[in-house]
Order: structure tokens, then C-alpha cells, then sequence
């Protein structure tokens, strides 16, 4: 692999007794897609939240192009080009949806003002398919547009690593393909993308490449074939140690 976008080294967060991520270590290259697999409370919108300064890290350390962004406050971190959407949609319920994509472009990798971030916020939600709905409130929006408008948002920050968790949970089968369009079209653009996924038809049609954790450790690396035929990964998918 020439030099990762991203690198994890040793990553471990503990909350009070529980080790919720433990010594992960793995590598994201650029244009890669990777997907973060695992039982539910296996760690990996954990995981996310040490890569994206949401969370501190209780040991090891992240780095992005090999310089360290572990310790960094979180806005700096997506100044530097890494940006994420959360499980559970966070947006500004005051505010429409073209001024809470605009929201997303302050801090970002690029930051746009005025104008030039209005028009942009209005491109970004042509491409996640909310064309005309930015006066909308967010209220009267649907739930896989609720999604659109975090991803839009997410976005505008132009990130060159994007963190996607469980973006497409609870899309219909018709959505989850226009999901799947979507993200690969994200990766087109040069982006680097880890996914935190359940979805498995999305796994095997998107990741390059699956990291599978269980209770906090990585258990498998490959690709979906190798990780998925994986009799440890089935174990603990199947096992209820994690459910
Ligand atoms: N802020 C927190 N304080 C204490 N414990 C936490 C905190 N966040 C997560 N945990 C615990 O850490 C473990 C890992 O949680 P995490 O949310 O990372 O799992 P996950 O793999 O994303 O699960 P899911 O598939 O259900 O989203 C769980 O046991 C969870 O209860
Ligand atoms: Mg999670």
C-alpha cells in the first residue's frame, strides 16, 4: 500500500472498566472503501468518534497523510479533510435544509462564505437528490431525506476522508441502491470512505476492503468474500457474547 490517508496505531478508548476500542490498528488508502464491521457495541461508532475527534483517545494515536490528528480538537480534524455523519442524524431543526448543508461548510476542509457557499449548498443537494427542497424545513422532510440533508452536510465541508455510520440504515431496497449509486460516486470523486455498515449487499457491492471488530478488537481484515467466509466473524456475528 503507498502511504495511507489514514492510520490507526494501537487506538484504545476506555469508559470507566469497559474497553470499548481495543489497540485497533489498520490503514485506509487513498480512494479506498473500507467497511467497519461487527456486532452491535463491538466499538465501531466508537472507532469513528477517536478518527474524527469526537472522542479522546485513551492510548495510540491517528494519523492523516502520516502526520498525527489524535489529540486534536475535532474542528481541526475536519479542517484537515475528515468528516462524518453520526447513526443518528444530527442536524439544526431551526434552520431549513439548505441553511443546515451551509452549517457544514464553515468549518470544513474548504471553507466557503456568502454566496459561493449558497450556491454550493444548493449543487450538494442536486447530488444527494433534495434539488429543490432547500427552503424545506426539516421537519416536512422524509426520513432517508433527514439522511440526504447529514451527508449534504457533511459534504460541504469538501472532506477527503468521509466517515459514513450506518448512512444507509433503514433505507428501503429502491433507496438502498440510490445509496449505493451515491457513495460510489463520492469514492469517483477522489474520496476516501470508511463505512460502518450492517447492510450487507452495501458491503459487498462498495468496500474495497472490511475491518471486522468484536468486543472492541479487530478479529478480521480482507476483503467482504474473505471477512464474510470468515469463521470467527461468523462466530461472532452469530454468538450473542455481543448482542
Ligand atoms: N460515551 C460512552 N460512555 C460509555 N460507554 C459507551 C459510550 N459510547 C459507547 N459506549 C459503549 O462502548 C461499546 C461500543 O459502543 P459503540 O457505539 O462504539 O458500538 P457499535 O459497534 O457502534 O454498535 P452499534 O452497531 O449498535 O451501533 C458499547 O458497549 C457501548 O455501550
Ligand atoms: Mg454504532
Amino acid at each position: 500500500m503507498s502511504t495511507p490517508v489514514l492510520s490507526l496505531r494501537g487506538v484504545t478508548k476506555r469508559f470507566g472498566g469497559l474497553v470499548a476500542v481495543n489497540a485497533m490498528d489498520f490503514d485506509v488508502a487513498e480512494r479506498e472503501v473500507v467497511g467497519l464491521l461487527g456486532p452491535n457495541g463491538s466499538g465501531k461508532s466508537t472507532t469513528l468518534n477517536l478518527i474524527s475527534g469526537a472522542l479522546p483517545l485513551t492510548s495510540g494515536h491517528v494519523s492523516l497523510w502520516g502526520s498525527r490528528i489524535s489529540g486534536l480538537p475535532a474542528q481541526t480534524i475536519t479542517r484537515k479533510g475528515v468528516s462524518r455523519t453520526f447513526q443518528l442524524v444530527r442536524l439544526l431543526p431551526s434552520m431549513n435544509v439548505r441553511e443546515n448543508v451551509v452549517a457544514g461548510a464553515v468549518f470544513g476542509h474548504r471553507r466557503r462564505w456568502g454566496q459561493d457557499a449558497w450556491d454550493h449548498a444548493d449543487q450538494l443537494l442536486d447530488k444527494v437528490g433534495l434539488g429543490g427542497k432547500g427552503d424545506m424545513a426539516l421537519g416536512q422532510l422524509t426520513y432517508i431525506d433527514t439522511k440526504r440533508v447529514e451527508l449534504a452536510r457533511t459534504l460541504a465541508s469538501d472532506p477527503k476522508v468521509l466517515l459514513l455510520d450506518e448512512w444507509l440504515a433503514g433505507l428501503n431496497p429502491t433507496e438502498l441502491q440510490i445509496g449505493i449509486t451515491l457513495i460510489k460516486s463520492l469514492r469517483d470523486e477522489g474520496r476516501t470512505i470508511i463505512l460502518v455498515e450492517h447492510v450487507m449487499d452495501a458491503i459487498r457491492s462498495l468496500c474495497d476492503r472490511c475491518v471486522v471488530m468484536a468486543s472492541g478488537t479487530k478479529i478480521a481484515e480482507g476483503t467482504p468474500t474473505q471477512v464474510l467466509s470468515d469463521k470467527e466473524v461468523i462466530r461472532a456475528y452469530l454468538g450473542d457474547d455481543d448482542a
